[in-house]
């Protein structure tokens, strides 16, 4: 028997510990990477056929994640930035993302600035699947026509996030977006 979209939301739903609240990531990555041996599955959302765009396939509206399909037309490297409070698992479908984590060298106390440095880099290959944390400054890479499935903990139009430029050693507060379709869910980053 294929695992499942149902299969990969229910194991989604078992790993959050009742007494905290918060989902095991490793455990939401390791079952994502199951998810993407399904090759129905990865016909049915992410094949040739799939329709541009981010694409939601599941709302957990008690646990509050969620998981979207990215059929991206053009290749991006996005700015270094976080999801506030949410975490992200993004799983490979087709093509690759580079995926880049940070650490903020400051100390906070000068606005609007900030220094952030490489500390990783990997490259996410089809069936591969990669965490990015709550609050962890990070930043993706990818070609024209790749496509993943990312699984985030909050829809990311309702909350609050940084954004930095690493040139003018600089930080923006994005925040949430009025309509609810803010480029926070919208946008693949
Ligand atoms: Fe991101």
């Amino acid at each position: 028997m294929p695992y499942t979209l149902e299969n990969f939301c229910d194991d989604c739903r078992a790993t959050y510990d009742p007494a905290t609240g918060n989902a095991d990531l490793e455990e939401v990555r390791v079952h994502l990477e199951s998810l993407l041996e399904n090759q129905e599955f990865l016909q049915e959302h992410c094949g040739p056929d799939a329709e541009i765009g981010a694409h939601t396939l599941y709302t957990d509206d008690e646990r509050g994640f969620i998981v979207l399909a990215h059929i991206m037309e053009n290749g991006r490297t996005s700015p270094p930035h976080d999801h506030g409070a949410s975490w992200a698992i993004y799983g490979q479908a087709t093509k690759f993302t580079d995926m880049t984590e940070y650490d903020r060298q400051d100390d906070g106390s000068e606005q609007d600035k900030a220094k952030v440095e490489k500390t990783r880099k990997y490259r996410l290959e089809p069936g591969m699947a990669g965490i990015f944390g709550a609050h962890e400054i990070h930043s993706i890479h990818f070609p024209d026509n790749a496509r993943f499935i990312r699984v985030t903990g909050t829809d990311l139009s309702t909350i609050e996030t940084l954004a930095y430029n690493m040139d003018e050693g600089s930080v923006k507060v994005i925040p949430p977006s009025a309509d609810g379709l803010g480029a926070g869910q919208a946008s693949a980053d």
